[in-house]
């Protein structure tokens, strides 16, 4: 098995299943934390990003199929998704998809989800769509606070990782968002950004 990404929560790695190619991610075990604790908190974790992954594709958003969960070894089988990350691709194509992911994250929102780690990084283009990946701090929230760390989270990464495109690439993601989620929700969840912004920790961007 290939490793593919050593992260600080989960190792994942290109695998195969009924030979197709398969993603394996594996939780690792905290030493830092109690054994008993540590596996208990893994498992739920693991339990938790399988659920919600399949879980938002009766919302219409595309997501892996889970093929095998082994909640004892704390790992997920999913299917290989084909395709290019986001942040791989050029700055114009980069610029459009925000559009779609913008009304991606406001369909998740609009359902009580919030993702957790919206980085360019967890958003594969394939020949036909944008799948959403990475799971792994998802949770249930109908709190709008929530859903604003979700954007403001976006938009830092637009701002360290794309800093040429932002503006655009932001004012698309907006667009999307309002699309999906309705302009009111979308303005109030806009301000809520503003107010996480001028709490210093964190800078303004644009
Ligand atoms: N289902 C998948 N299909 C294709 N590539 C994947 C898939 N899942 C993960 N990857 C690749 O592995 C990387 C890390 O996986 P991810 O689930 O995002 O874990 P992490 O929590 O470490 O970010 C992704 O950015 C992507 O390149
Ligand atoms: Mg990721």
């Amino acid at each position: 098995m290939k490793l593919l990404k050593k992260g600080a929560e989960a190792d994942v790695y290109l695998s195969s299943w009924n030979g197709k190619k398969a993603i394996l991610k594996i939780r690792k075990e905290k030493t830092y934390r109690n054994s008993v604790l540590d596996k208990r908190i893994r498992k739920q974790r693991t339990i938790k990003e399988s659920e919600i992954i399949s879980q938002v594709k009766s919302f219409g958003i595309s997501t892996p199929l889970i093929y095998f969960l082994d909640v004892s070894k704390c790992s997920i089988l999913m299917q290989y998704i084909d395709g290019k990350l986001v942040r791989d691709m050029n700055e114009k194509a980069i610029q459009k998809s925000c559009f779609e992911i913008g009304k991606i994250v406001g369909v998740l929102h609009k359902n009580g989800i919030m993702h957790g780690d919206l980085t360019t990084s967890n958003f594969i283009l394939t020949k036909k769509q944008l799948v959403l990946i990475d799971f792994g701090l998802a949770s249930r929230t109908e709190k709008p606070d929530d859903h604003a760390i979700d954007l403001r989270l976006f938009k830092e990464i637009l701002n360290s990782a794309h800093a040429n495109i932002l503006k655009k690439s932001w004012n698309n993601f907006l667009k999307g968002y309002s699309k999906s989620i309705g302009e009111k929700y979308c303005n109030k969840i806009i301000k809520l950004v503003a107010v996480i912004e001028s709490r210093g920790r964190y800078a303004t961007v644009v």
